[in-house]
């Protein structure tokens, strides 16, 4: 017995990875966000396909909007599929994103003037035809994705300008009818801690839907933190708690936790402390189901180009070493797994 677990600490490939020790801690996987620009970086492939590190995928572009139906009924299907096939492939869970969301929208959503009726047929049009396109592949949709302003107010985008909040009702209702199968979520940021927008989601998303007899199965935590200021894992695991009460599930669906470059010895520790504290609060809650991380490979990840000197934010560098954080994880997994959670 020594002598084998001799080899498997010193052969890398023995080593235990994300989603095999996710899933003997019992939950259902962890995983990534990818795009399809990516997937012809062999390395960076090798690491994607390979099941004990990720089990899920989620396309991070391709069935947004925009790309979906880019003309008033006139959809294209071609970019979701890339991911959406290679899930299938890889035999990997898809998480399906998304269906609804004010921003990467048609240009035609918001420039048409709209009344109820209109609009409302575009909406269960679009809902209708992009759900039951990846019927039966899709784990679970992002149904609606960000309507929340951070002191819990709806965003006054056009869906909401024109419909009010019944558009949230129609979305799901719409998703539903279309894919019996895929768990129904609503997914958003600044949600994963107490605080307005949290209660608004559980009050105006969850309960309102449930009150009004349409099904939601699900409630996305982004988790896109910063280094520091990531909520404490208790703050997480009550949080999270708040919703699975409400009869949902919960899941970790965007991970990744930046920090004001260049990385050095103390800010990549500090990130693992951080990336601990999200993991281990969803280990903690039963209702939890997973975690995605929104990309593994810093050059690939959205940070940079969105938050300037920020960056690093991932689970590997570029020279594909993997961060402290990485190992972090591995080990609360493996705390996880042994205590039996
Ligand atoms: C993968 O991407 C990284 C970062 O852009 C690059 O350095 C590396 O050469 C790429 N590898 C391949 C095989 O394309
Ligand atoms: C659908 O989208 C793909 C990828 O963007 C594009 O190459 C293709 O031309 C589009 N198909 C049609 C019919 O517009
Ligand atoms: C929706 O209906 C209104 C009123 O009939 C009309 O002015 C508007 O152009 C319609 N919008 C679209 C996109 O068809
Ligand atoms: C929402 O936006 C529209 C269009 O910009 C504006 O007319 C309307 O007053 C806004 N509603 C709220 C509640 O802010
Ligand atoms: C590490 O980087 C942080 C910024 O992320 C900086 O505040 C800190 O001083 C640096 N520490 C060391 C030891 O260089
Ligand atoms: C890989 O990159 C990281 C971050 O820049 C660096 O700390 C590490 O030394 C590099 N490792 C190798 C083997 O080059």
């Amino acid at each position: 017995m020594r002598f084998q677990y001799g080899l498997l600490v010193t052969l890398p490939f023995a080593a235990a990875q994300l989603n095999e020790l996710t899933k003997k801690a019992g939950k259902l996987y962890f995983g990534t966000a990818t795009d399809n620009g990516e997937l012809s970086n062999t390395t960076y492939r090798k690491i994607l396909d390979d099941t004990n590190e990720f089990g899920q995928l989620t396309p991070a572009n391709g069935m947004k909007w925009e790309y979906v139906e880019p003309e008033l009924g006139v959809f294209n299907f071609s970019d979701g599929s890339v991911v959406a096939n290679l899930a299938t492939k890889n035999r990997q869970i898809l998480r399906c994103h998304n269906l609804v969301w004010h921003s990467q929208l048609a240009d035609w959503v918001t420039a048409d003037t709209w009344n109820k009726e209109n609009l409302t047929a575009a909406l269960i049009q679009h809902v209708t035809r992009e759900a039951s396109h990846w019927a039966g592949q899709c784990y679970a949709w992002d149904v609606v994705n960000e309507a929340l302003n951070d002191d819990g107010t709806f965003r006054n985008d056009t869906f909401y300008n024109v419909l009010g909040q019944e558009y949230i009702k129609i979305a799901f209702e719409a998703a539903a009818a279309a894919d019996p199968w895929a768990k129904l979520y609503y997914n958003d940021y600044n949600i994963e801690y107490a605080g307005p927008k949290s209660i608004a989601a559980q009050n105006n998303i969850v309960k309102y839907l449930k009150k009004s007899g349409v099904r939601i199965d699900g409630v996305g935590l982004q988790s896109h933190f910063i280094v520091g200021e990531t909520p404490s894992q208790d703050d997480q695991v009550a949080n999270m708690e708040a919703f699975t009460n409400l009869g949902v599930d919960v899941a970790i669906t965007e991970l990744d936790i930046r920090l004001d470059l260049p990385a050095n010895q103390s800010n990549l520790a500090q990130q693992s402390l951080d990336y601990q504290a999200t993991v281990g609060a969803c280990l903690q809650v039963k209702g939890c189901v997973g975690i995605t991380v929104w990309d593994f490979y810093d050059p690939f990840s959205w940070v940079p180009g969105v938050f300037t000197g920020q960056g690093a934010a991932d689970l590997w560098f570029g020279n594909f070493t993997r961060h402290p954080a990485y190992y972090g994880v591995i080990d609360v997994l493996k705390k996880a797994v042994k205590n039996g959670w």
